[in-house]
């Protein structure tokens, strides 16, 4: 028994920002972003915190699944951009569906998070913890961009994917992740609350902060050493994959991954041009892309994988 993607959905806010309009923030431009990362617009959450579209990209999973919000077991949600400690984001979601009998949480592993949290799902799947649930990767990460860094304002998007999962003979065959904590300081945001109140301090403001250049040297290694590894274990050959479902964050890194698999780009579908970087939500968001328009049939074999801050990475292989 394994855990079958049965449904998806997705949500980007309404407000739109082209490069164009961000060259009037910082020292930027339409060519270069568009030339160093594949990026024309994205979409930015301003009245909408992170647990409301997440809540959204979740129901219209559910309801492209046909599974009432009652049935499921437990909801994941994937995110960097909670807008509480606590209560989690999952927590404020199940309220928001009604899915009265579920347990929820959040799992935190940035752009990888959406992977993390399907194995997870895979896990208690077959442990037979859990049959039916909810795997959400939503982010808000304008909250925490720095506006007037144009290494990172340029690169980041707001949005919602989700998948529903059911216990079922063919689905998630394998799974691969990984972590490197000794590289914790490449990409990261300091919490909001990160001074001591009870001395008095003044709480130190958080926002992201990246080494990109380390990111990409990273990311276009280790995304082909996963998946290679992902596959050798599952007895899959490359071109037996249909689509390679990456995390958006830049066309250069799909590119290389593509030429390292030795696959055509074609196999890569794109949407970061038109939502740059959404961090969890990235993954699930191009999933229902791709599942809306038809070009997922039953059987197909697909890969998905992210990497992240942590720095942190994986890879999921399944059967549509
Ligand atoms: O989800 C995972 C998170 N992040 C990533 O995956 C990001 C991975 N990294 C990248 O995608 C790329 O490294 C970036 C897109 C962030 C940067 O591209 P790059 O080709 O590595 O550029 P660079 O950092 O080497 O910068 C080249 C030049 C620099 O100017 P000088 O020193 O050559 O004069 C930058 O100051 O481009 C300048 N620059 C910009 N110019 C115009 C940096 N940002 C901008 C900008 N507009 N927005």
């Amino acid at each position: 028994m394994t855990a079958r993607i049965v449904g998806t959905g997705s949500y980007v806010p309404e407000q739109m920002v082209t490069n164009e309009e961000l060259s009037q923030i910082v020292e930027t431009n339409d060519e270069w972003i568009q030339t160093r990362t594949g990026i024309r617009s994205r979409h930015i959450a301003t009245d909408r915190g992170t647990s409301e579209i997440a809540a959204e990209a979740a129901r219209r999973a559910l309801e492209d699944s046909g599974i009432p919000a009652e049935e499921i077991d437990v909801i994941l949600v994937a995110t960097s951009t909670p807008e509480k400690h606590f209560p989690s984001c999952a927590c404020e979601v199940q309220a928001e569906l009604g899915a009265s009998r579920a347990a929820a949480f959040d799992i935190s592993a940035a752009c990888s998070g959406f992977v993390f949290a399907l194995n997870v799902m895979y896990a208690f799947v077959k442990a037979g913890v859990y049959r039916t649930g909810l795997v959400i990767g939503a982010d808000v990460l304008s909250k925490i961009t720095d506006w007037s860094d144009r290494g990172t304002c340029v690169l980041f998007g707001d949005g919602a994917g989700a998948a529903v999962l059911r216990a079922d003979e063919l689905g998630i065959r394998h799974s691969v992740l990984g972590a490197d904590g000794s590289k914790k300081d490449v990409l990261s945001c300091l919490s909001r609350s990160n001074g001591n109140v009870w001395m008095n301090k003044a709480p130190e403001m958080g926002y992201m902060t990246m080494d990109g250049q380390e990111v990409f040297k990273f990311a276009v290694k280790k995304v082909p050493e996963c998946i290679r590894q992902l596959l050798q274990e599952s007895g899959v050959r490359e071109d037996e994959i249909r689509y390679f479902i990456l995390h958006q964050a830049n066309v250069r890194i799909l590119d290389s991954v593509a030429k390292r698999l030795k696959q055509p780009l074609e196999k890569f579908p794109v949407n970061m041009d038109r939502y740059g970087n959404t961090s969890g939500a990235s993954i699930p968001l191009l999933l229902d892309e791709c599942n809306r328009k038809g070009m997922l049939q039953k059987g197909d074999k697909l890969v998905l994988a992210g990497f992240g801050a942590g720095l942190t990475w994986g890879a999921v292989l399944l059967e549509w």
